[in-house]
């Protein structure tokens, strides 16, 4: 393990370069603040969009059971990401834990992936707001133009302008100081909770058992398509490519997934938080917990309020409402729903942007881009430059393919850093752990397996598209990386003073 391509960044080296005054970021989170942040992100398009789909498609009732798995395989990936956030409290996530642990390649790797699951999720959720703000517009009577609202199934070439215009203004609140955003995202979350719980709460009055049944449906085969659509682990098997059954389930978990991902990026916020040790694990357990069990009521009471095979695809949680004759709470619903997902789309490009500003303080990116605002204290360079960049990718793509791939982008960073944990417990057996993922290697193994399983389940084609980007990525690392980066040209070798000894680097 000599090769410079698997150079490790010292986790002190890590944490002294966050006190350095022209790179620091404020240290101003609790750990409320990271689970009200947690929950901020992760209740949104996976649970208000995606439910329906895959109930009508994949699961029928048993979404429920979907969500259960899923969350499941999340759980796993927390306690992994627990053990790293609280052991090496810099902004980067996955990314900073693996240039501790693994080396440079394979952190510049993941780094490369985050970028790709942060700014598609963030493009993701942007276009499901979107389509929810047209949807409550239609109620008082107003339409956007084709040009301007949608592009899927309409033959007008179309930019949604909703969608890009969402991402530029949050852009702009980022820039303008974590503070501010941290305050809007609490009330926000507010109204989001409120919503799922008036869904679980009022709908259950209207369930009808026979909705039920059959709670998991037989498997039935799939017509023959294009075999690039199918998940990939039938593929490999040469298994007829089927829907519902107990493959069913694991299929919709795979989708379903998406409902979870944002609790990994209350890690990128570590640096921000004023006792990473204690509170890092309790903001991302917490958050989780309280979103699994969500989502598997919400689900339970949708495919009781409405047979499986009629739900709707594109609002299924007010539109079950207004099948049972309530379109009152549907009207109630969509409202927070498109307030719920503004936090969402702002904490995704908040954690892309940490990423970014992380690798670029390492000199893998230009480190032109990590100088923070000499007022706001944020990096406002990257926060700009990927805000327009996600607006521009909003504004033109569509929903589900993206939704798979950054999917798999996610899965893919659970692996990486749950051999990390195992890794670095090697290779650093010294360090405070302030939370200690249990029974490793254990669980650490079992949660790879868990997340490399899910991701067998996605699409074929969702794999080759997720190839191209990481090839990209190599390129790039070997092309300028390699050799801009701040441990090649060794200004951050251990022995280094850092630039801030005995500036405001106390927490
Ligand atoms: N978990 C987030 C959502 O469902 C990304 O929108």
């Amino acid at each position: 393990m000599t090769s410079p391509l698997f150079r490790t960044k010292k986790v002190e080296q890590s944490i002294r370069d966050t006190e350095e005054p022209e790179h620091a970021l404020k240290k101003s989170l609790s750990a409320l603040d990271l689970t009200v942040f947690g929950v901020g992100v992760i209740i949104g398009t996976g649970i208000f969009v995606l439910t329906g789909t895959v109930a009508k498609d994949n699961a029928g009732p048993a979404t429920a059971l979907a969500f259960v798995v899923a969350g499941v395989v999340c759980a796993l990936a927390a306690l992994c990401y627990a053990e790293f956030a609280s052991t090496v409290p810099v902004a980067g996530s996955a990314y900073t834990f693996s240039y501790a642990s693994l080396g440079e390649l394979p952190a510049w790797i993941i780094g490369w992936d985050l970028v790709l699951e942060f700014a598609l999720g963030t493009a993701v959720v942007a276009v499901g707001w979107s389509g929810y703000i047209q949807s409550l517009m239609d109620n008082a009577g107003w339409q956007m133009p084709a040009a301007l609202g949608s592009r899927e199934g309409s033959d007008v070439f179309g930019f949604d302008i909703l969608a890009a215009a969402l991402v530029l203004v949050l852009t702009g609140i980022l820039v303008l100081g974590m503070k501010l955003s941290a305050r809007v995202t609490s009330v926000v979350v507010a109204i989001k909770v409120t919503v799922v719980l008036v869904v679980i709460i009022a709908g259950a009055f209207f369930i009808t058992g026979d909705n039920y049944d059959p709670f998991i449906p037989d498997s039935k085969p799939v017509p023959a398509g294009d075999s690039l659509d199918a998940p990939l682990i039938q593929l490999m098997f040469g298994w007829a490519p089927a829907n519902f059954g107990v493959m069913g389930i694991f299929t919709a978990a795979s989708v379903v997934f998406f409902a979870f991902i944002g609790f990994d990026i209350v890690a990128t916020a570590a640096e921000e938080t004023r006792n990473p040790q204690r509170d890092m694990p309790r903001g991302i357990l917490g958050s989780l917990l309280i979103c699994t069990v969500l989502y598997v009521l919400v689900s339970i009471v949708v495919t009781g309020m409405q047979h499986y095979t009629e739900l709707s695809v594109d609002a299924p949680l007010a539109d079950a409402f207004k099948a049972t004759g309530h379109p009152w709470f549907a009207g109630f619903i969509s409202f927070g729903a498109a307030v719920g997902l503004t936090t969402v789309c702002m904490i995704l490009l908040l954690g892309q942007t940490r990423v970014f500003f992380a690798m670029s303080r390492d000199g893998l990116l230009p480190r032109f881009f990590s100088r923070v605002h000499p007022r706001f204290r944020t990096p406002h360079r990257p926060t700009i430059l990927l805000g327009v960049i996600i607006a521009i990718v909003a504004g033109f793509t569509p929903l589900n393919e993206l939704a798979a791939l950054v999917n798999i982008g996610t899965l893919f960073a659970f692996v990486i850093v749950a051999i990390s944990v195992i890794i670095l417990r090697r290779t650093r057996p010294d360090l405070h752990r302030a939370f200690r993922t249990p029974w490793v290697p254990v669980l650490p193994i079992v949660s790879v397996a868990a997340s490399l399983w899910l991701m067998l389940n996605l699409p074929t084609e969702t794999w080759i598209r997720f190839g191209v980007w990481m090839a990209i990525g190599v390129v790039v690392y070997f092309l300028y990386s390699r050799t801009h980066s701040r441990l090649a040209r060794g200004e951050a070798e251990p022995g280094t003073p850092p630039a801030s000894s005995g500036g405001p680097g106390s927490r």
